[in-house]
């Protein structure tokens, strides 16, 4: 027998509890610390230990998974599972349209109700008498698999619903997914343990509802949001709140969030069909920021009874469908494997495709990393591969398709010497990349430093581009960055395709680009890892080139972000013969006025220490860093106790909260850009 006490103490435990989850995971709204939580679960589960008779289906404890299965049953489901069809363009949605408008022979303007389609599992999820008694996958549509355990513990799915305006018996239906977050964390963990992972986040969610161990289940962090109702059942002598008689699409998924189910927050009710286009663009936009996978819209005619007539066809409504993105993975063959040699003599190799259109465009292209990478996916070349290319990320193979491999696969073999000037090729201690060690001797190297050197964020020389540059190395007209102020116009007028206007701008962008600073100078030398912020710190350590360039490794050490990796790279280049020659070039035609070391009160900011966090908009990061620093203030990367701004850009994620928990003062963009304002 329970004790009385416990058994209220239980009760008051469920509601606790529950109230929290649904704070957190439904409301975004946490209202106390994880520990808090903790302790509470903690005293429920001991106390059901103990008496496990005061263990109730409904318990806030099944969060955490119980027993292991030996197998799923099966699940008939009540009202079948149905599908969606699809449509790819405007022009088919228009033409889904006006089929429904047809066929319901009414004039009236039809309301749509458009959802993200997201990209995870269908689930019904059947409640009698408020409690969560089942819960099946989708299957054949007719009969699925008994996965209750496992969907249980999803933080976000009540084991009792709320209120009391609910049917004895409630059948809905919904997408389990995993979180674009949990997912990264997931992958992230398996690749340190040396296993493979999961390809997405949809495979991971399937994976996690397959476990026939519900505490690892538990462990996946899966989430949940409820699109639409299966089966309602209600005893003819009880009466329901007027919602349940809502006609609308739209507000019965508000009625099914009252009761404690989430529902995602970018569900629309839209006037008509033609504010359809306009969502589906929005949300394609919206994708990246996202915190789930999507892989469309879905459109479904708002009013049940209009929903009724259309009725169904096979597996599918007559009045919903999917306007789905272009795919972002498709299937192709690798035709060849091509090795690019970059500004620092890394050599990549790039995989030549089959063109194939993918994530809106055609891709023809794919890095391959390294060595280490093509050993990862054990790819060859004729294999077809898994191509995936998601938002604006450059394109990726994600696997290769072993059934489909044939005898004339063939292996992929790095050159033993640089493609481009048959230099020797060397591979670092502990590095997986191949290098040429031709430097500025090969062609490919000088392209990609020159490059390098004019670029937007180095000398930003106007009128050159990187056709030009690889143009005029070809037509050998010059060899290094300090070639690039000896062209005359002459020698840019002679060129193919040169207009006269297209010279005169070459040396005027040329003529204004021979002025800089030094920060920008060192950065445009290309040295490797020496990027922006590393620049910069150099020129406000030694103040000027001269310095630098005799500077060794153990003093270069002392400048921020500089380690030894830096410093060796540093003092590799200035001792290399061909850097020796075009710098001094360089020097004497170009000009940069020295640091000028801030006195006390012009570095007004001196022992403030600032960490910056999230994307910031009006300015780079880089930019912010550099700013802040030339004003005296330390910019770090992480909070602690001693951080005394946080300045929190857009998206900005744990850092935020650190820093709110330890009391930190956050600095918005706008913030930070008057008070560098202030001091300018
Ligand atoms: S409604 C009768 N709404 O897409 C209509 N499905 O391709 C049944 N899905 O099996 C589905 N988001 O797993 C609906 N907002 C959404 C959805 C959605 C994702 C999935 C669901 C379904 C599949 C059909």
């Amino acid at each position: 027998m329970s004790s009385p006490a416990n058994a209220i103490r239980v009760q008051e435990l469920h509601q606790e509890i529950n109230h929290l989850n649904h704070q957190y995971y439904v409301l975004d709204k946490p209202s106390v610390p994880d520990a808090e939580y903790d302790r509470l679960m903690r005293e429920l589960i001991s106390i059901e230990t103990a008496e496990p008779e005061l263990k109730l289906l409904d318990s806030p404890s099944q969060k955490v998974g119980g027993q292991a299965l030996k197998s799923f049953t099966q699940v008939t489901h009540q009202v079948p599972m149905l599908s969606l069809d699809n449509v790819f363009s405007n022009d088919e949605w228009q033409a889904f349209a006006k089929r429904v408008q047809d066929r319901l022979v009414s004039k009236e303007t039809i309301k749509y109700c458009a959802e993200p389609k997201l990209d995870g599992l269908a689930v019904s999820l059947r409640y009698e008498n408020g409690i969560l008694v089942q819960a099946a996958t989708r299957g054949d549509g007719a009969v699925g698999e008994n996965i209750t355990e496992n969907v249980r513990t999803i933080k976000s799915i009540p084991l009792k619903l709320m209120g009391d305006n609910y049917p004895d018996i409630l059948e809905v239906r919904g997408e389990v997914f995993m979180p674009k977050a949990s997912f990264n964390a997931l992958n992230a963990h398996a690749l340190k343990k040396g296993e493979k992972g999961f390809a997405n986040p949809r495979n991971a969610a399937a994976g996690s509802l397959r476990q026939l161990d519900s505490k690892i289940a538990a462990k996946r962090n899966l989430a949940f949001y409820v699109y639409g109702i299966g089966y309602v059942e209600q005893a003819s002598s009880q009466t329901l709140g007027k919602e349940w008689l809502e006609n609308s699409h739209y507000h019965r998924l508000c009625q099914l969030k009252t009761l404690g189910l989430p529902m995602c927050p970018e569900v629309k009710l839209l006037a008509d069909s033609s504010e359809v286009d306009s969502f589906y663009q929005y949300i394609m936009q919206e994708r990246d920021n996202l915190s789930y996978e999507i892989d469309g819209t879905v459109f479904k005619v708002d009013d049940i009874a209009l929903q009724q007539k259309l009725g169904f066809v096979a597996r599918a409504p007559r009045w919903a469908t999917a306007y789905k993105f272009p795919a972002q993975e498709e299937t192709t063959q690798l035709l060849d494997v091509d090795f690019q040699v970059g500004r620092t003599g890394a050599i990549t190799p790039v995989a030549r495709l089959h063109p194939i259109f993918v994530g809106g465009v055609t891709v023809s292209n794919a890095t391959l990393h390294n060595q280490d990478e093509i050993d990862r996916l054990g790819i060859k070349i004729n294999d077809f591969v898994t191509i995936r290319r998601a938002g604006d990320v450059i394109p990726q193979i994600v696997s290769v398709q072993l059934q489909k491999r044939t005898e004339d696969c063939r292996d992929i073999l790095f050159p033993t010497s640089c493609p481009v000037c048959d230099s020797a090729v060397v591979k670092a201690e502990g590095e997986a990349i191949l290098r040429c060690t031709g430097g500025l001797y090969c062609g490919a190297q000088r392209k990609e430093a020159i490059k390098h050197f004019s670029s937007r964020k180095a000398l930003d020389v106007d009128g050159l581009g990187d056709k030009l540059v690889e143009q005029l190395v070809d037509e050998n007209l010059i060899k290094t960055p300090a070639d690039l102020f000896k062209l005359t116009e002459l020698d840019v007028s002679t060129m193919e395709r040169m207009g006269k206007k297209s010279a005169d701008n070459l040396i005027n962008g040329l003529a204004k680009a021979k002025v800089t600073t030094l920060p920008k100078f060192i950065y445009a030398l290309g040295i490797r890892e020496v990027g922006e912020t590393t620049a910069a710190n150099l020129a406000n350590y030694f103040l000027n080139f001269s310095a630098i360039k005799v500077a060794d490794e153990e003093l270069l050490q002392k400048v921020p972000d500089v380690g030894a990796i830096v410093a060796k790279n540093i003092t590799q280049f200035f001792q290399q013969d061909h850097n020796i020659a075009v710098v001094s070039e360089l020097e004497l035609i170009m000009s940069w006025p020295d640091i000028v070391v801030k006195s006390a009160d012009e570095q007004p900011l001196k022992d403030q220490t600032f960490v910056l966090t999230g994307t910031l908009t009006q300015m780079g990061r880089n930019e912010a860093k550099a700013e802040l620093q030339a004003l005296g203030a330390k910019v770090s990367g992480s909070i602690s106790v001693k951080t005394h701004f946080l300045v929190a850009g857009e998206k900005a994620g744990s850092k935020l909260t650190k820093a709110q928990n330890l009391g930190v003062e956050i600095l918005t963009e706008d913030d930070l850009v008057a008070l560098l304002l202030q001091y300018k």
